[in-house]
């Protein structure tokens, strides 16, 4: 073993111990560095990457055994106590707080190095395992990463990283190319100061030299720790992660290499959303094109769409459901008729009631309407929904006959929705219904085609309306 390599901190307050100590270690090759008390050696190990402190235990101001404590809280490095007779049960139990070992003066030389260099292996074998649990925790989030479609999903996982994994106090992700800005336990003036000073040209300017910046700050009277990362994507840069540590948890080479893998990976999973997003935006702008066609095409039923979103909404307030329902429901109401695109158009706009083949084709406007917005991910359900929208109770509905509970609640909303829209509007074979004799056939069909409780929300919305 090359001793050379080690950096030993020797902290006595007696001078003439500590000197003969760091004689005898500089012989054997060691780099060591000496100080007198423990405050001094908190400094030596907040700017120096110490393998083994060395402490005696009594000393003015603070203990060996403070000093080994506070050294445990906020480094990963082993320490070994030098006692005298008389202190020897304080070194023993100090083993419990996490000293490596301690050595009684007089101490003979070869017990010390022995004792050194077993220190030193217990603290790369530690280090090796933390280094091998973190290459796991990378490589399980790459694998997370590449299979997630939502937004909030990425930020979730970046939040478990940052808290769990990194152990980090806080962080903020300001994506230039969104206007998008968020930060975790960060405080008001830390935001500031992040608003102030880290847009896109001062941003552009650090990563220009360096793959981050790492800096240390005084804000709000506190010493915080700054590590800065870039986002980039094939353009450049296009966002910034920033990641907070607080007091002497300062960030290593190591920390900085780790922080980098995992924005990069935060980074890209994000663009894979966003360019899927994108896509799928592009896709529901052209349907939704489409479906106001299909209501074009007849110019009876123009509008239609429009009045089932509205009534569909209005049943999902009156029912108290929750907002990522009454988000499906938005779509499930606009486009649950877009599979009228496949139906032959004479048959849509025919003024007379529809002969039994024709209907049989109108019959089929569900499934093409599932066919169609399936490919779209985040419109979840909503092909469902749409693919039921004719279902009854009592199964007298097309184009499955389901009955009751094997009809989803979104199928049944639209039903009741769309029933009620085509009986208050004109048919260019028959006239419009008055509402109170659509509710009356709503009242009249309720168990048999309609659900009591989406009728009863519906009527009582209306009410108000
Ligand atoms: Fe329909």
């Amino acid at each position: 073993m090359n001793e050379k390599n080690y950096k030993v901190l020797v902290v006595d307050d007696e001078d003439y111990i500590r000197e003969s100590i760091e004689i005898i270690l500089r012989t054997e090759g060691f780099e060591v560095f000496s100080v007198n008390s423990g405050f001094k050696a908190l400094e030596v190990l907040q700017k120096n990457n110490i393998d083994v402190v060395l402490t005696d235990i009594k000393m003015p101001e603070m203990d060996g055994v403070t000093l080994l404590r506070k050294i445990k809280e906020n480094y990963p490095v082993e320490v070994i106590l030098i006692t005298g007779f008389p202190s020897l049960d304080t070194a023993v139990e100090s083993v419990k707080f996490g000293a490596y070992d301690y050595i009684t003066k007089p101490f003979k030389v070869d017990d010390l190095i022995n004792k050194l260099l077993k220190a030193i292996e217990n603290k790369k074998l530690k280090r090796e395992v933390v280094e091998l649990n973190q290459i796991i925790s990378i490589y399980d989030s790459s694998k997370y990463f590449a299979n997630i479609l939502h937004v909030d999903e990425v930020f979730n996982k970046m939040d478990d990283i940052i808290k769990i994994n990194l152990k980090d106090n806080g962080y903020f992700v300001r994506i230039f190319t969104r206007e998008y800005f968020k930060s975790v336990n960060l405080d008001e003036t830390t935001k500031r100061y992040i608003f102030d000073n880290f847009n896109y040209k001062e941003c552009l300017t650090i990563f220009s030299n360096l793959e981050y910046l790492e800096s240390c700050l005084k804000l709000n009277g506190k010493d915080v720790n700054l590590l800065l990362l870039p986002m980039t994507s094939r353009e450049g840069l296009w966002g910034v992660v920033g990641v907070f540590r607080d007091g002497s948890n300062t960030f290593s080479d190591i920390d900085c290499k780790v922080h980098s893998i995992y924005v990069d990976q935060f980074s890209l999973a994000l663009l894979n959303v966003y360019s899927f997003e994108d896509l799928s935006k592009g896709y529901l702008e052209t349907i939704t094109a489409l479906s106001k066609a299909v209501d074009a095409k007849d110019h009876y039923t123009m509008g239609h769409s429009e009045n089932v979103k509205k009534y569909s909404l209005m049943i999902v307030e009156e029912m108290g459901l929750g907002d990522e329902f009454k988000e499906t429901m938005v779509y499930a109401g606009f486009l649950h008729d877009i599979g009228k695109i496949g139906v032959p158009t004479e048959i849509i706009i025919k003024p007379d009631r529809l002969n039994d083949k024709e209907y049989e084709e109108m019959k089929k406007h569900p499934i093409y309407g599932k066919d169609i917005l399936s490919p779209i991910e985040f419109l979840g359900d909503v092909p469902y929904y749409v693919l039921y929208h004719h279902e009854k109770l009592d199964g007298s509905g097309y184009p499955y006959g389901l009955v009751a509970d094997e009809i989803p609640l979104g199928a049944k909303i639209l039903h009741v929705a769309d029933s009620y829209d085509a009986m208050t509007t004109d048919r260019s074979y028959r006239q419009r219904r008055k509402p109170e004799l659509a509710f009356e056939e709503l009242d009249r069909c309720t168990g048999t085609q309609f659900d009591k409780d989406i009728v009863a929300a519906f009527k009582s919305a209306m009410k108000k309306f």
